[in-house]
């Protein structure tokens, strides 16, 4: 792509394009996505802070398996699905702040072009290639099955009704192929194999590209480095970018019936995104991604996707002579209260929930502050303990900072009738602040957040020792001179700290920009208030109780069950039902089988006969416990081999996700009894 700058550099300073990663359109935002979207929110505010231009670019993720799969379920469209999303995304992230330029949509005609052109460009430098490779296929929906759209019993655990790529019960992944007893998740009936021809890019004839683009330039941190250092010396497989349809996504040209494979399309949302931009400014889409514009483009991602970034997307973009990733940022995952967040434990919590149920004016900037506290430039997770999370922000916001610039100006209100008096600051102080806005910046341009809010805090505490040990409310009696020297070097001090921190908080540090009468801008932290009347003062930040984290945590938990909607499986019809046959069964023994802590083998009397059945209890039942009880069971179900044992039969049981117990008949019948 040929760009309008032809390398000259903005006259203002330097162009950037920042983007967080897309997030799907399949659910709903919620804590985890924040920290990325925090990191990156800063990232940009600092950027222009400083003066340079940023474009920040956002999209949903909207095509692919899981997408047409929730919507399937909810009985909508994809597109009904993914403009709802993105509806409700827009709002999510405006309440934290969150100042994207664009938020587009992967689903757009200006993606559909981008990925037929980074396709065509692939092709046109022989690096697809075609293979066949078998895959299952439901002859009566007439469709291939991806991985999502077939179940069955797990090969490892024994769970029934798992999906094709990964067990939610014991959590091993598997080939689809492997499952016991596939079946179509949309009409239950057994698919067929079938071949289907593919085509793949042949990522290992990049490999010295790659080799160079990661080691020679400062991509990635070392850590990452040594990371994706590690795929290439393992050698680079063929990549597949095609999928069979129907597949919610964009058919590739001249095909029959094959679609780009999402994870092709993602990426390319980060450029079409600026091209709606562009169209909607006036501007052109090669000023930022123009191979010689001079724009850096830098990417913030979780440490999951560094694969999809640092290996599949350098190679479609130097092959389609698009501008590289300059720096791509890498983060680690959220936990809460130590622990991966659950919605049981209430600690799953929504962005929105967050907004709304969490009532304390400050709570969406004490969360960004409490994630910039946390962030660094390396991809370790970070944990949101309710404790911490409150001690930070009553610390160094509302106390802290919040004290120096309340003390700061209630004297000045009230001593020198609301202005910065006309004084002499202190030198030594302005020299701190000096040196420390550079280390800030360094801080900031590095992502070292935690760093910046250290320094911030410091000099907090500088300001609120100096107020203290020259006793202002002393000298104002004896020699209102030396007062007013205070006076002007913490009001000067508390201004410096606004710049720094405006970045991470730029709602709280609006209120200080209001009492000083203009917007700051990154030289403002240089001393220059003095003689200077300012407007009425604002409280910047009130404490925060752990109590209401806590609070909110606690009605997350029980709004759950109501908030998440009965997810079902697509409806059958009577007859379909009908096929199954239920009886009762008495257990007669059971025994673990050897090496699988899940499995237990029973013998089960069903009327006349005694069936052999494994099930997958053994985390819930020890097999002492199992003789004599009247259970449930799928008596028609085809015989299936697990762990090499044969299972002529299922016992029915329920799960809470957490929880799992085996369904009894109310009261005794004999063994046999019809279900219906
Ligand atoms: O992992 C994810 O949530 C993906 N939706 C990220 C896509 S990033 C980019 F490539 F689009
Ligand atoms: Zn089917």
């Amino acid at each position: 792509m040929k760009s309008r700058n032809d390398g000259e550099s903005n006259a203002a300073g330097k162009t950037l394009l920042v983007t967080q990663a897309l997030p799907y359109a399949n659910g709903d935002i919620h804590l985890g996505h924040l920290v990325e979207a925090v990191q990156s929110d800063i990232f940009v505010r600092f950027q222009k802070l400083s003066g340079n231009r940023v474009l920040f670019v956002c999209a949903d993720d909207t095509h692919g398996t899981p997408i047409e799969l929730t919507a399937l379920k909810r009985g909508i469209t994809p597109e009904e699905l993914i403009g709802e999303a993105w509806k409700n995304h827009v709002r999510d992230y405006a309440a934290f702040s969150i100042g994207f330029d664009v938020f587009h949509s992967t689903n757009s005609e200006e993606n559909r072009k981008y990925a037929e052109y980074i396709y065509t460009m692939l092709d046109k430098k022989e690096l697809i290639v075609e293979k066949e490779i078998s895959q299952f296929y439901c002859e009566h929906d007439r469709r291939f099955l991806p991985d999502r759209f077939v179940i069955g019993t797990c090969p490892k655990c024994g769970a029934p009704e798992q999906y094709g790529d990964v067990c939610e019960v014991c959590n091993s992944t598997y080939d689809s192929a492997d499952l016991v007893e596939p079946v179509c998740y949309i009409c239950r009936r057994t698919p067929v194999r079938k071949t289907s021809i593919h085509k793949f890019v042949r990522l290992d004839k990049q490999e010295d590209f790659l080799r160079d683009y990661i080691n020679n330039r400062p991509v990635l941190s070392d850590d990452m480095k040594n990371f994706v250092n590690n795929w290439l010396k393992e050698g680079l497989k063929e990549w597949c970018i095609s999928r069979d349809g129907p597949y919610f996504g964009f058919k590739i040209p001249n095909t029959d019936n094959k679609f780009f494979y999402v994870w092709l399309d993602a990426p390319i949302g980060y450029i079409s995104s600026t091209e709606k931009w562009c169209t909607d400014n006036g501007e052109k889409t090669e000023t930022f991604w123009g191979e010689d514009s001079g724009c850096d483009v830098i990417h913030f991602i979780g440490k999951d996707i560094v694969y999809f970034h640092a290996l599949f997307w350098p190679v479609m973009l130097h092959s389609a002579e698009i501008n590289l990733p300059k720096r791509i940022f890498v983060h680690g995952f959220l936990t809460v209260e130590g622990e991966k967040m659950s919605k049981t434990r209430g600690t799953f919590v929504l962005a929105r929930d967050f907004a709304q149920k969490l009532t304390h004016p400050q709570a969406t900037e004490y969360l960004r502050f409490f994630y910039a506290s946390k962030l660094s430039s390396h991809a370790g997770d970070i944990d949101l303990s309710s404790e911490e999370f409150c001690k930070r922000a009553n610390t160094t916001l509302a106390n802290n900072i919040g004290n120096l610039h309340h003390r700061t100006f209630v004297f000045c209100d009230r001593y020198f009738d609301g202005t910065v008096p006309d004084a002499e600051w202190d030198e030594t102080i302005e020299k701190e602040v000096h040196q420390a806005a550079e280390e800030i910046r360094a801080a900031y341009e590095t992502v070292e957040y935690r760093k910046v809010i250290e320094k911030v805090h410091g000099l907090g505490n500088r300001g609120n020792r100096y107020y203290q040990d020259s006793k202002p409310w002393e000298l104002i009696k004896q020699d209102k001179d030396a007062a007013a020297k205070v006076m002007v070097t913490c009001a000067n001090l508390v201004k410096a700290c606004g710049v720094f921190l405006k970045p991470v908080v730029p709602h709280i540090v609006a209120k200080m920009e209001r009492q000083f009468g203009t917007e700051f801008s990154w030289p403002d932290y240089a001393f220059s208030l003095r003689n200077r009347k300012l407007n009425p003062t604002e409280k910047l930040a009130a404490p925060i109780e752990v109590e209401l984290l806590r609070k909110m945590f606690t009605i997350n938990k029980e709004a759950a069950p109501e908030a998440s909607q009965l997810e079902l499986k697509p409806e059958v019809d009577i007859e379909t039902f009908g096929r199954i046959d239920l009886r009762t069964g008495t257990i007669k023994s059971a025994g673990r089988i050897k090496k699988s802590r899940k499995l237990i083998k029973l013998q089960v009397e069903i009327g006349p006969e005694t069936r052999q059945i494994v099930a997958g209890i053994g985390e819930q039942y020890e097999p002492d416990s199992l003789p004599g009880r009247q259970i449930v069971v799928v008596a028609n179900l085809k015989p299936a081999k697990l762990m090499g044992v044969e299972s002529r039969g299922m016992l029915l049981a329920a799960t809470d996700g957490e929880s799992l117990v085996l369904l009894n008949p109310e009261s005794p019948l004999p063994s046999g009894a019809r279900i219906s």
